[in-house]
C-alpha cells in the first residue's frame, strides 16, 4: 500500500484576520492536520503549511471601529489564531500571513505574468458608492429591503428571509450599512482576470481525478451556466496591495488570499535550506500539493486558482479536498443556543483530543455536513477511548509495574493476535489515505474490543491469585500491551498527545508505521499514569454557558449591555435618533440577587421599576456578590422583547459599562432616583 519517499505540500484554507477560531473551522485543521501526520508516521515528506488571511474590507472596517490600524489587528489575530491551534495541536511547519513581503511579490508576480499573457482585461463599470464614507461599497455593505419578498435589513447580494439572489441596486431603500446614508452610483475603472482564455484548459483538469466526485459535478454546472471574466480590482480605501502599475487599485484579497499558500511556503523554504520553492512550484514539479477546503470556497479553488497558476507558469493543485460544514446537534451553529463555540471556549472546558477523536471518527472524504452531536459526544469518547483503549493499558500495565519491575516478557505469545493487528494496518492506512476517516477508526474500535476479549478471556486478575501462574500473567500482560502499542501508533494521526504520552510510558522512541512489525519483548516500560479522563457533562454545559455569554459584546453576558467593540458584527451600523429613542430606560431597584445553579456568569435580579417587578438574568457574577446589590439602584432597558434562557425567561437587560470582569458597572447612585423613573 504505501509508496515510499513521496513529497507533499499540504494546505488548510487561510482564516480570516477578523474573527476568532471556532470548532466550524476546527474541522479543517483537524482533517488536514490527522492526514499530513498520518503521511510523517508512514515516513512520506509531509509539509504542512497554513497562514492568517488579513486583507479586504470587513478587516479595514473591524480594524476602524475598534480605533486601531489593520496591522495592529491582524497582529493580535495571528496570536490568537496560532494560540488556539497550537492547544489542538495542529502541526504546522509554518503558519504565516497574506499581509506579508513574501506574499506582496509573488502577488504581483501571478498578476504581472497573466498579464503578460494577456489574461487581464480592463472595464470600466459602476458601482454602488458611500458619498460620505468616500468608499464604495462591497455587495455585503449594501442593507435595504428584498426586491422580492420585501424582508427589511437584507444584504446587497442575497435575501435570508426568502434566499432569493439580486445585485444591489436592486435592493429597495438601499443604504451604506458604513454610514446609513443612500449610495449613489459611480463609475469606476477594474481589472478582470479572464477566466474564459482557460476553459478548455479548465475542462479537461477536473475531468483529470483532481477532484472529487461531488465537486466535478458541481464545477461542471458553473461550466454550463457560462464562465465569466472574474473581478481583482478594488478601489481604495482598502486593506491590500496595491496592484503594481494601477496606483490605487488593490488586488480583491481572493486574488492574494490563495498566493498566501506559496507565500507562507516560501516563506519556510527561506529559512530551511532542505526545501526548495522551484521545485514544488515548478510547472513540472513531481511533487504532491493538496489544498483542504471547505465547501463554500471550491469555485476559488477549482476554478480561479488552477487558472491563475496555469497562466502565471506555476504547476497545479494535485488535488482539492471539500469538506462539508459543522452542524452541532442537528443544527447550524447558533449564538443564542451557545452552539456557535469559539475554539478557546472549548479549550478553556474540554481536552483537545475528544474533539479530534470525534471529527476523525465522523469523517469521510465526501462533502457531507458532519453533526456534533453533544450527547454522542459524551458517550463515543468515553466508550472508545477511555472505555476501549486506555481500558487495555489501564488492565496490564499496574501488573507488569507491580510484579516484574516493568518489564515485559521474552516473547509476545498468543495465537496470532498481535499478528493480525498488525495485518489490518494496510487496510487501516488505506483509509487514512482516502480520508475516510471515520472507517479507519472503526477498523481500529473493532481491533479495541478484540484485545479486551483477549484480556477477558486470560483473566490476568484471576491467575495473578493462582500459584505458578506468574508467567502466564506476565505473558497476558505483554500482549495486551503490545497490542495496545499497535492500536496507539495507528491512532496517533488522531491523537498525537495521547501518543507521545504513550511513547514516554512504553519508553518508545517515536513512533513510525512500521515500527510495529516487531513487538516489544523483554522491554522495560515506565509507570502507567491514566492516558485520558472521562468528558463530563458539567464541563460541556459550562462550555455552552460561557459561548452564550459571548453574546453580542467582549464582556457582557446576556441579560446585560455593555460598552466595547461588538465581536459579533463585522460592523455596527449607526442607529438614529429614532431608533435611540425608542428604548425605554428606567431606574430600577435591584429587590432580589442571586445565584443562578449552574451557571458561571449569571445573577438573577428581582428589579421593581416602580410596582412592577421584573426578572433579569445579567452576566455580572465576576464583579458583583449578590449580597452586594440588593437594594441597590440600577438602569435597565425595560422594553427589550422578553428572552427565553435555559434558566428561565429574561424580562429586560441591565445597562453595564466597564472593560468586564471584576469592572463591570451596572450600580446607579443613590441619589433621589425613584424605580420607575425615565432615564432620559
Ligand atoms: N479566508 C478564506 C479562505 C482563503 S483560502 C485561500 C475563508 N476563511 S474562513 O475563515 O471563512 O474559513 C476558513 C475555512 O474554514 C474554510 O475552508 C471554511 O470552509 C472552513 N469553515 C468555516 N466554517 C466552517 C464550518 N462551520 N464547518 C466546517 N468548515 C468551516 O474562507
Ligand atoms: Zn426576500
Amino acid at each position: 500500500m504505501s509508496q515510499k519517499n513521496r513529497t507533499i505540500l499540504v494546505t488548510s484554507a487561510l482564516p480570516y484576520a477578523n474573527g476568532p477560531i471556532h470548532i466550524g473551522h476546527m474541522v479543517e485543521y483537524i482533517q488536514t492536520d490527522i492526514w499530513a501526520r498520518f503521511q510523517r508516521l508512514r515516513g512520506q515528506h509531509c509539509t504542512y503549511v497554513c497562514a492568517d488571511d488579513a486583507h479586504g474590507t470587513p478587516i479595514m472596517l473591524r480594524a476602524r471601529q475598534e480605533g486601531i490600524t489593520p496591522e495592529a489587528l491582524i497582529a493580535a489575530s495571528a496570536l490568537e489564531h496560532q494560540a488556539d491551534f497550537a492547544a489542538f495541536n495542529i502541526s504546522f511547519d509554518n503558519y504565516y500571513s497574506t499581509h506579508s513581503d513574501e506574499n506582496r511579490t509573488l502577488a504581483a508576480q501571478v498578476f504581472e505574468r497573466n498579464q503578460a499573457g494577456g489574461h487581464i482585461a480592463s472595464r470600466t463599470i459602476t458601482q454602488a458608492y458611500d458619498a460620505q464614507e468616500n468608499m464604495f461599497l462591497p455587495d455585503r455593505f449594501i442593507k435595504g429591503e428584498c426586491p422580492r419578498c420585501g424582508a427589511a435589513d437584507q444584504y446587497g447580494d442575497n435575501c435570508e428571509a426568502c434566499g432569493a439572489t439580486y445585485a444591489p441596486t436592486e435592493l429597495k431603500n438601499a443604504v451604506s450599512a458604513i454610514s446609513g446614508t443612500t449610495p449613489v452610483e459611480k463609475e469606476t475603472e477594474h481589472l478582470f482576470f479572464k477566466l474564459t482564455d482557460f476553459e478548455d484548459l479548465l475542462k479537461t483538469w477536473i475531468k483529470a481525478g483532481h477532484l472529487q466526485t461531488e465537486v466535478a459535478n458541481k464545477v461542471e454546472e458553473w461550466f454550463e451556466a457560462g464562465l465569466q471574466e472574474w473581478g481583482i480590482s478594488r478601489d481604495a480605501p482598502y486593506f491590500g496591495f496595491e496592484i503594481p502599475g494601477h496606483p490605487d487599485k488593490y488586488f480583491y484579497v481572493w486574488m492574494d488570499a490563495p498566493i498566501g499558500y506559496m507565500a507562507s511556503f516560501k516563506n519556510l523554504c527561506d529559512r530551511n535550506p532542505e526545501l526548495d520553492f522551484d521545485q514544488y512550484w515548478n510547472s513540472d514539479s513531481d511533487t504532491e500539493l493538496y489544498h483542504f477546503i471547505g465547501k463554500d470556497i471550491i469555485n476559488f479553488h477549482a476554478l480561479f486558482w488552477p487558472a491563475m497558476l496555469k497562466g502565471a507558469n506555476y504547476r497545479t493543485p494535485t488535488a482539492i479536498f471539500a469538506h462539508g460544514f459543522l452542524t452541532v446537534d442537528g443544527q447550524k451553529m447558533s449564538k443564542s443556543r451557545g452552539t456557535f463555540i469559539n475554539a478557546r471556549a472549548y479549550l478553556d472546558h474540554l481536552n483537545p483530543e475528544y474533539l479530534r477523536y470525534y471529527f476523525a471518527a465522523k469523517l469521510g472524504s465526501g462533502v457531507d455536513d458532519i453533526d456534533l452531536n453533544l450527547e454522542d459526544f459524551v458517550l463515543r469518547v468515553n466508550s472508545d477511548l477511555v472505555g476501549k483503549v486506555v481500558n487495555i493499558a489501564s488492565r496490564c500495565a499496574g501488573f507488569i509495574n507491580k510484579r516484574f519491575s516493568g518489564q515485559l516478557s521474552d516473547q509476545c505469545t498468543e495465537s496470532g493476535l498481535y499478528q493480525a493487528f498488525v495485518d489490518e494496518g494496510d487496510a487501516i492506512a488505506g483509509d487514512y489515505e482516502r480520508r475516510e476517516f471515520g472507517q479507519a477508526i472503526r477498523k481500529i474500535m473493532a481491533l479495541a474490543d478484540r484485545a479486551n476479549q483477549y484480556i477477558d478471556a486470560n483473566k490476568p486478575w484471576v491467575l495473578a491469585k493462582e500459584a505458578g501462574k506468574e508467567q502466564m500473567v506476565q505473558d497476558v500482560c505483554s500482549v495486551g500491551l503490545n497490542l495496545f502499542r499497535v492500536l496507539m501508533t495507528y491512532l496517533q494521526p488522531v491523537l498525537p498527545a495521547m501518543a507521545a504520552d504513550v511513547e514516554t510510558f512504553l519508553q518508545l522512541p517515536a513512533m513510525t508505521w512500521d515500527s510495529i512489525d516487531t513487538p516489544l519483548t523483554g522491554h522495560t516500560i515506565n509507570k502507567f499514569k491514566p492516558l485520558m479522563t472521562r468528558v463530563e457533562q458539567e464541563k460541556i454545559d459550562a462550555m455552552l454557558e460561557d459561548s452564550k455569554d459571548s453574546l453580542g459584546t467582549t464582556t457582557a453576558a446576556p441579560g446585560t449591555a455593555a460598552s466595547g467593540p461588538s465581536t459579533t458584527d463585522p460592523i455596527a451600523a449607526t442607529i438614529s435618533f429614532e431608533d435611540f429613542a425608542k428604548l425605554d430606560l428606567r431606574i430600577a431597584r435591584i429587590s432580589k440577587a442571586a445565584h443562578v445553579e449552574g451557571a458561571d456568569k449569571l445573577l438573577q435580579l428581582t428589579l421593581d421599576i416602580g410596582g412592577e417587578t421584573r426578572n433579569v438574568f445579567a452576566g455580572i457574577k465576576s464583579a458583583y456578590a449578590p449580597e452586594a446589590l440588593e437594594g441597590k439602584l440600577t438602569v435597565m432597558v425595560a422594553n427589550l422583547a422578553p428572552r427565553k434562557m435555559r434558566f428561565g425567561v429574561s424580562e429586560g437587560m441591565v445597562l453595564a459599562a466597564g472593560p468586564g470582569g471584576s469592572d463591570l458597572f451596572v450600580l446607579h447612585p443613590d441619589d433621589g432616583a425613584e424605580p420607575g423613573m425615565r432615564v432620559k
